[in-house]
């Protein structure tokens, strides 16, 4: 039985089967779906689990409430890798009252068919449990319109949503007294730039909304539970969604026979020699594209490698540029190599890309034709120092 605090227990599951989150994104390292129980007067659940995890889920509501009915379900998110078990919940508990806003009720019914039970709360809605009482405050786009987050004002302790939540399961405890920070803060800047990288604007505004709040534990639906790095929590997700960056570059690229990844080694090593210190190259044909998406979240610079293919970009240059420019990525430097063999297209289209999301693109771009001899040293030494001058 994992106790949180007061009468708060943790009763969430690791996952280290699916290997791709929401079937996209790798999960080397597992996920964990965090849910919580309150055992108070009343017994609330905090967010359910993926439903494949629902057995293990809910031996461990039984363990911490002792076989207690629960009283109420609190949905902060519907997004089904938490929602997924609340039918067969229900099934179990079928006096539960369900508790959400209106657009979390709507998807309830959409979802799971469940339309009786229910509670509706609104922005600033309370419950009481007895000794706790619980306040509701919407959080809409971080990650899903309905999402709001749960404040228990006695424990001080917010239930965050996938607000402040990571990639990686919880090997070995659940809260940072026994899990590391820094041990989950790739995961954390992964998740961020894969799952709520969009959302920069709305996640700032949950940021403010909430820093009035006295809070001693952060407990998200993914991740170790913050006790002692809130600080380093709160300030990275502030980071993040103000799209800040430190100094260092990914050289991302295509390169079907080598020529223009050739290109590319060239420009890192002058990059390195213009004192660009951190530069991350990958080639996009067999990247971990969540990876990628990480460290453009790290770092301002951007440089983009892309041979021309079918007179457009080579497809997986193609689809890492609306990935950036889904996540509406603000404050990166770009610079642009394209390389075709008897017809130029993929430089042209990276500078439409470019003009469509307002993007700072380096002025003096590389366009090879058939191999780096059509290219001076002269041209990848200015590139690379207006490059790093510019960062
Ligand atoms: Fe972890 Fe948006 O669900």
């Amino acid at each position: 039985m994992k106790n949180i605090k007061n009468s708060i227990f943790y009763v969430g599951v690791n996952d280290r089967t699916t290997h791709l989150f929401e079937r996209l994104w790798s999960l080397r390292r597992g996920v964990s779906y965090n849910s919580y129980v309150i055992v108070d007067e009343k017994v609330a659940v905090i967010d359910t689990v993926e439903a494949s995890s629902a057995g293990t889920f809910f031996g461990n509501i039984a363990e911490a409430t002792g076989g207690r009915p629960v009283d109420y379900l609190i949905v902060n998110h519907m997004e089904p890798d938490h929602s997924g078990s609340i039918a067969m919940l229900r099934n179990r508990y079928p006096e539960m009252k369900i508790v959400g806003n209106a657009k979390t009720l709507q998807m309830i019914a959409g979802y799971y068919g469940i339309s009786d039970n229910l509670v509706e709360v609104a922005d600033g809605g309370t419950l009481s449990l007895g000794k706790e009482t619980l306040t509701f405050y919407l959080a809409p786009m971080v990650h899903w319109p309905e999402t709001m987050v749960t404040y228990a004002s006695e424990a001080k302790v917010l239930f965050s949503g996938d607000a402040f939540g990571c990639f990686g399961a919880l090997d070995g405890g659940v809260t940072d007294e026994q899990l590391r920070f820094e041990d989950y803060y790739d995961e954390m800047v992964r998740y961020y730039a894969c799952i709520v990288g969009k959302y920069g604007a709305p996640v700032q505004k949950a940021i403010q909304k909430l820093s009035a709040l006295q809070i001693d534990v952060i407990a998200a639906t993914h991740g170790p539970v913050w006790m002692n790095s809130i600080p380093k929590v709160i300030a990275l997700y502030d980071e993040l969604s103000r799209y800040a960056a430190g100094k260092g570059v990914v050289l991302a690229y295509g390169s079907m026979y080598g020529n223009t990844a050739a290109l590319c080694d060239e420009i890192a090593c002058k990059l390195r020699s213009n004192g660009v210190e951190k530069i991350k190259i990958y080639d996009l044909s067999s990247a971990d594209m969540s990876e990628v998406l990480r460290d453009i979240f790290l770092y301002r610079g951007l440089v983009v490698a892309s041979p021309t293919y079918n007179n457009e970009l080579f497809p997986p240059v193609r689809e890492l540029l609306n990935k950036v420019a889904e996540r509406t990525v603000k404050g990166r430097l770009f610079g642009f190599v394209g390389s075709f063999t008897w017809a130029s297209a993929a430089l042209k289209r990276m500078n439409e890309y470019a003009e469509k999301n307002a993007w700072e693109v380096l002025p003096c771009s590389i366009e090879m034709k058939q191999s780096a001899l059509s290219v001076r040293d002269e041209q990848i030494e200015e590139f690379a120092k207006q490059f790093a001058e510019a960062l």
